[in-house]
């Protein structure tokens, strides 16, 4: 039997990832405006500490130092957002040029470190502006004209560098604070009923469409355009072959208790409609769509960005319907409390690549962990470099099970601002003291790099001999 490749494609991009407002810090510094984010962390009680984004790791007078860190650990592409309120304060109209020249020198950095640009337009840090005053956020329809314009200003400054560019991040979290019934209350905090959630995301489904089509119109440099959503993966429970047919059935449908799912996202982009049984289950509460969004929404993607910490283990029941399986106690997790399900990377890919045929990046895949410098002033982290491991290793059998997986972005390049969760996940390669900004590369960065170097074939080897 021939035996399966153990590098990953040649030209295999391996990168990682990081947005605007959890990492830039300098939120009041050369003309940037408020963001929802920095209303909400103001709010008392709203983030653990009532931690803020204010100086985060002040990325943006550090990038350099940071830039060379990724050139030494040899990452060949590196995700980073743009902040919309930095670049146009008011989210419409003026432009602020010193918060766009941020942007060129960060872009510049990075190809002179030999390193790929993959820029996201929206990770989540929408103009405070066009929020506040009843302007309504994404639940007014202009959003998507003010998304274009601001896509304009981004395109005309930077593609003639930036060939890779993603809309959004993750609408299923932004849009009026995540999946119903329950409520993530992310910024801007706001308590909003299904319907509106709904027309949320119809507008920002307007958005990326819009955006699509001014960067296809007006880069200078070939664009490869795709965007970012939670990559929702319903994952065999065990063995049995019934239960991957439940998990299928699951990632290729609006089933209950995961509305919140895949194809309710990704088929307005990519086949031109809401899903049917959707449109079922939301009966009334579904978005009022006008003449010609459809086509303004589905524009051809070049690929489909899937951001993978988790799944959801299936399995059939006795009447032969799909079901969520309960974890046993003692399930593994990690500091965040997140399942660890390496099996996420496999399916998830390959539920997808199966229904939409495009390639695919993973935009997203890590771990919290609870991270200290050690006395010997080192940072070591056995469990990330377990993790990345076992769900590489998934990556690599999807890819070679038949899923056209182009890349792969860690997050996060550093420790940084966790949402609701302040300062208090580390997600990083690299360790941030925060009172100091001291950058020190944990052990797992250095075993990254060495598997970026094999092209995954170190997937392979004992890492615990060669880290620290
Ligand atoms: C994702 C977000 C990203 C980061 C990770 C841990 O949902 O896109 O900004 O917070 O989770």
């Amino acid at each position: 039997m021939p035996t399966a490749p153990t590098t990953f494609p040649k030209d295999f991009l391996w990168g990682a990832a990081s947005s605007a407002y959890q990492i830039e810090g300098a939120a009041h510094t050369d003309g940037r405006a408020d963001s929802v984010w920095d209303a909400y962390c103001r709010t008392p009680g709203a983030i653990f500490e009532n931690h803020t984004g204010d100086t985060a790791c002040d990325h943006y007078h550090r990038y350099r130092e940071d830039i060379e860190l990724m050139r030494r650990l040899g990452l060949r592409a590196y995700r980073f957002s743009v902040s919309w309120p930095r670049v146009i304060p008011q989210g419409v109209a003026e432009v602020n040029d010193k918060g766009l020249a941020f942007y060129d020198r960060l872009v510049d950095a990075l190809l002179e470190a030999n390193i790929q640009p993959f820029l996201t337009l929206f990770h989540w840090d929408y103009p405070l502006a066009l929020h506040a005053g009843g302007r309504g956020g994404w639940l007014n329809r202009e959003s998507a004209d003010w998304f274009a314009d601001y896509s304009r200003v981004i395109v005309d400054r930077l593609s003639d560098r930036v060939a890779h560019w993603m809309t959004l991040n993750e609408p299923q979290c932004f849009i009026g604070g995540g999946p119903p019934p329950g409520n993530l209350p992310l910024a801007p905090g706001d308590r909003v009923t299904l319907k509106d959630k709904l027309q949320m995301w119809h507008h920002a489904a307007l958005a990326h469409g819009r955006a699509t089509q001014i960067i296809r119109e007006h880069a200078k440099l070939k664009p490869s355009i795709g965007y970012a959503p939670v990559g929702v993966s319903p994952i065999p429970a065990d063995d049995q072959p019934s239960s991957i047919d439940a998990a299928r059935i699951a990632a290729t449908s609006v089933l209950a208790p995961h509305l919140w799912n895949n194809t309710w996202f990704n088929d307005p982009i990519l086949l031109g409609r809401y899903p049917d049984d959707g449109l079922r289950v939301f009966a009334n509460d579904a978005p009022r769509v006008q003449p010609g969004d459809m086509e303004i929404i589905h524009q051809k993607q070049d690929f489909l960005g899937l951001n993978i910490y988790h799944g959801i283990p299936m399995r059939m029941n006795p009447a032969g319907i799909p079901e969520e399986a309960p974890r046993p106690p003692g399930y593994p997790r990690t500091a965040f409390g997140w399942p660890v399900e390496p099996e996420s990377l496999y399916w998830g890919p390959r539920f997808i690549h199966e229904r939409y045929k495009l390639p695919i990046y993973i935009t997203e895949n890590g771990l919290s962990n609870t991270d200290i410098v050690s006395l010997d002033g080192k940072v070591h982290d056995p469990q990330r470099i377990d993790f990345l491991r076992r769900y590489l290793r998934e990556l690599r059998r999807a890819i070679n099970d038949g899923a056209d997986v182009r890349g792969y972005f860690q997050w996060s390049i550093m420790d940084n601002f966790e949402w609701l969760d302040g300062y208090k996940q580390r997600f990083g390669l690299v360790h941030i003291d925060y009172a100091t900004q001291k950058r020190t590369p944990k052990d797992s960065a250095w075993w990254y790099a060495h598997i970026i170097e094999s092209n995954g074939a170190a997937l392979d080897d004992e890492p615990f001999l060669r880290s620290g």
